[in-house]
């Protein structure tokens, strides 16, 4: 029987002529895998079948789209909520949040079509492949990976000449400015002019934050136990909470983000992104966590934030260390509930004016300075007295007194 591999396939040009090698050059069958994440907001169900079509004109013995959207949203989205997760405090993990989804599809489908093999269609440099590999091996340590476009050498010329020959069905043959990739928690943008860590980022790299209105808005955000509930009151989902606040920042100017990031493979890059619903929703969401998180609670979840962004950003999904930190972060999240209003503004400002919460550690008998404070004021004297004890002897027997 031929090998059978289970292809990530985007429809775009690399993977589709992934199909067409992996059977030319391992004369294997090859099941090709779209996952829909959002990545693009205007597909239908007549575009997602254009690239189910494009994979069987490709080669391919089987082809099939997964809509995993509200997947997506709740399960890696969410997480990536309660985390405040952001990679350098800056890159709220839009490509790496996703590749462990269509991973955990690309393994449901192998075990399906009884494929021993997983391949995707990533070049050497970057970290997807990372998280294809490492993700597929820390769920299915017996499947094999193969990356084509690792070893093949072709250009992008090279590529649409082999898609000519074959006759597969690519979309475009003009030259690509960019390389994108997007889903529901926003848009990486990478290549061409950006390359340039000097420049500025051209205007047409963007799309989900040009400026269309000049009027501020005002949105409030309810969460409960940290997960995002209701826009202005009305009950949503979580993908149309992203969506909708995406549109609002957006439209505003809101999410961008211009970055030299430290990839896994050890290249530093200059990266743009645009998430303007992701960056609300963090936002929003650090600022009720102020407000209902105890001190010592607060200070250490920051300090694993930012280890569970890194392990994500590195392929990690899978990994024991990130599924105890997920354990941490939910159990942490029991009382993030309440309400936090934003104001976005253009040009790209979003900031939190106010929040409230049921169950809010804000006290205003303590935290005032008008006549209803509660505070024992006199028993600070001691308390101060006492935290200050061990540097105050430090420095009368060390530093001999008068330091001034
Ligand atoms: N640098 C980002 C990351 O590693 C974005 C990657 C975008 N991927 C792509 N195939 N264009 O997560």
């Amino acid at each position: 029987m031929a090998e059978r591999i289970v292809l990530a396939y985007s429809g775009g040009l690399a993977t589709s002529v992934a199909v067409r090698w992996l059977i030319e050059q391992h004369g294997a069958e090859v099941i090709a895998v779209a996952v829909d994440v959002g990545q693009d907001a205007e597909a239908d169900a007549a575009s997602w079948e254009k690239v189910r079509q494009r994979a069987l004109a490709a080669g391919a013995v089987e082809s099939v789209v997964i809509d995993a959207r509200r997947e997506f949203a709740e399960e890696f989205c969410v997480p990536a909520v309660l985390a405040n997760a952001k990679y350098e405090n800056k890159y709220p993990l839009v490509s790496a949040l996703s590749r462990p989804l269509i991973v955990r599809h690309l393994v449901a489908e192998a075990r399906k079509h009884r494929a021993d093999t997983v391949a995707h269609g990533c070049t050497g440099k970057g970290n997807d492949q990372v998280r294809f590999e490492v993700g597929t091996r820390s769920l299915a340590p017996d499947l094999e990976v193969v990356a084509p476009a690792r070893g093949w050498g072709m250009s992008r010329e090279d590529a649409v000449a082999y898609a000519a020959k074959w006759d597969i069905p690519i979309e475009t043959t003009v030259e690509k400015i960019y390389s994108i990739d997007e889903n529901l928690w926003g848009r990486s943008i990478e290549c061409g002019a950006i390359e340039d860590p000097w420049a500025r980022p051209p205007d047409d790299a963007y799309t989900l934050t040009r400026i269309t209105t000049d009027a501020p808005a005002s949105v409030v955000v309810s969460f409960e136990s940290g997960v995002p509930v209701a826009l202005d009151g009305e009950p949503l989902d979580v993908a149309a909470i992203i969506g909708r606040l995406g549109a609002i920042a957006g439209a505003r100017g809101f999410g961008r983000v211009d970055a030299v990031e430290s990839r896994r493979v050890g290249i530093k890059s200059r990266e743009i992104y645009e998430c303007p619903g992701a960056l609300a929703l963090i936002a929003a969401h650090a600022d009720l966590e102020d407000m209902t998180l105890e001190h010592d609670m607060s200070h250490e979840k920051l300090r694993l934030e930012h280890r569970w962004a890194e392990l994500v950003y590195d392929g990690m999904w899978f990994s024991p260390l990130k599924e105890a930190l997920d354990a941490f972060i939910v159990r942490s999240q029991r009382h993030v509930t309440g309400e936090v209003r934003l104001r976005i503004e253009a040009p790209g400002l979003c900031t939190v004016e106010g929040r409230k919460s049921p169950v809010a550690l804000y006290d205003p008998e303590l935290a005032t300075y008008d006549a209803r404070d509660t505070f024992r004021h006199q028993d600070s004297e001691g308390f101060v007295r006492i935290f200050g004890l061990g540097v105050a002897n430090w420095a009368a027997r060390q530093e001999r007194g008068d330091r001034s």
